[in-house]
């Protein structure tokens, strides 16, 4: 049984790939400092699977000698740690604008301390959340691989930094790395169930959570952030996929990176299938028989009209494609939101 470190995973992406592991048989160390996260998350976990070999690590990325405690422990408990999910950080454009510094130092400080552990371990296998946002404002779309990395935020730097810190570790020496970062596009929805799904702290700022609470009465409207991009409706065109299937792409590139040679991988993670912001919203309430007041507003500053993911990439080399469509993604992540109103708690 490979035992497998997970950072941030108690967040929202975190869990949904720690349910998949736990279903494949890893075993688990969950190290989060909780600060967006609860870990009843995991807790649910353990309920849906009760064979799941769970140990949650309360602490920070950048606390060095944390770190370590958690590598010595599992080495001394005879299953050393094999490989690392790397979803520790913050993920908020507009704090990032207000607040960079915070930004790179939990972003970069806890990645570079993260990847010290690991040479010190001789763990050298990691997943990588980055983001579309790396590319900023693209030329073409849908958006491949190769195009250039031209973040517009710090939140975007931090993760195309991180890239590069990854892409220089494996280009190091007689490369022993296998690398993979897994550019997330617009990640919605919740497992099936209903019993984990997104519960950020604090008020959200991407559309999902924010339409779930117009559902239910936490806000008066949707606020849509602009009628004249040069899209087919007017309205910003996202590559919405499903948190599982995104979870289960985490599940394909470990098994990938494990069993293949040391390599370094940087892959788009969605469906390859655009969404307007008013198509999303249709869906919704055609799927959760609701209705959904909105108001068209100015343009948010930092948006893009459109970003699709070109996905062939990953679909060729990996044991992967997205399964879920948009309408499950209403159905699911609104399954979540209102049998959990308060979230976790
Ligand atoms: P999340 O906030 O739900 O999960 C991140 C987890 O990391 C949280 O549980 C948080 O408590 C923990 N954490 C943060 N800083 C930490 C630190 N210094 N030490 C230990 N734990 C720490 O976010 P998510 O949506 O699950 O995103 C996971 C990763 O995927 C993030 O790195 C994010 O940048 C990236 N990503 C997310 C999206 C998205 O839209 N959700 C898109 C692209 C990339
Ligand atoms: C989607 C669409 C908005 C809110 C962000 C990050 C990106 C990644 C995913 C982490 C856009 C519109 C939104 C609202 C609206 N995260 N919108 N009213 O901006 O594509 O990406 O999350 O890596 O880095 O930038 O996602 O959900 O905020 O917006 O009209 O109240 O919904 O203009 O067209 P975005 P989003």
């Amino acid at each position: 049984m490979k035992t497998i470190l997970v950072t941030g995973g108690a967040g929202f992406i975190g869990s949904h790939t720690c349910l998949c592991l736990t279903e494949k048989n890893y075993q688990l160390i969950v190290v989060d400092s909780n600060i967006n996260s609860t870990n009843k998350s995991l807790e649910k976990i353990k309920y849906m699977n009760p064979n799941s070999k769970i140990i949650f690590a309360k602490g920070d990325i950048r606390d060095l000698s944390f770190m370590r405690k958690v590598f010595n422990n599992a080495r001394e408990n005879k299953s050393p740690i094999e490989a690392v999910i790397h979803f520790a950080g913050l993920k908020s454009v507009g704090e990032s604008i207000a607040n960079p510094l915070m930004y790179w130092d939990s972003n970069v400080c806890g990645s570079i301390n993260l990847l010290k552990i690991m040479c010190e371990f001789k763990c050298h296998t990691i997943i990588f959340s980055s983001s579309a946002t790396i590319y900023g404002n693209t030329k073409t779309n849908p958006i491949t691989e190769n195009e250039p990395i031209n973040p517009t935020n710090p939140y975007g730097f931090t993760k195309a930094a991180i890239e590069t810190i990854l892409k220089g570790i494996f280009g190091s020496s007689e490369s022993s790395w296998r690398i993979a970062n897994l550019r997330y596009f617009n990640p919605i929805g919740a497992h099936k169930s209903g019993l984990i799904g997104e519960d950020p702290l604090g008020e959200p700022n991407n559309i999902f959570p924010i339409l779930c609470k117009v559902v239910q009465g936490k806000h008066k409207e949707l606020r849509i952030f602009g009628n004249d991009w040069p899209t087919f409706d007017g309205t910003g065109v996202r590559d919405y996929i499903h948190v599982m299937d995104l979870a289960e792409a985490h599940i394909s590139s470990l098994e990938f990176l494990i069993e293949n040679k040391p390599q370094y991988l940087e892959l788009n993670i969605g469906t390859g299938i655009g969404t307007s912001v008013l198509e999303l919203v249709k869906t919704f309430e055609s799927v959760n028989k609701c209705k959904i007041p909105y108001v068209f507003c100015n343009r948010r500053i930092g948006d893009v009209a459109n970003a699709v993911a070109d996905n062939k990439k990953i679909i060729s080399l990996l044991n992967w494609v997205p399964k879920r469509n948009i309408k499950d993604m209403c159905k699911d992540g609104w399954k979540w939101q209102s049998l959990n109103p308060k979230g976790f708690n």
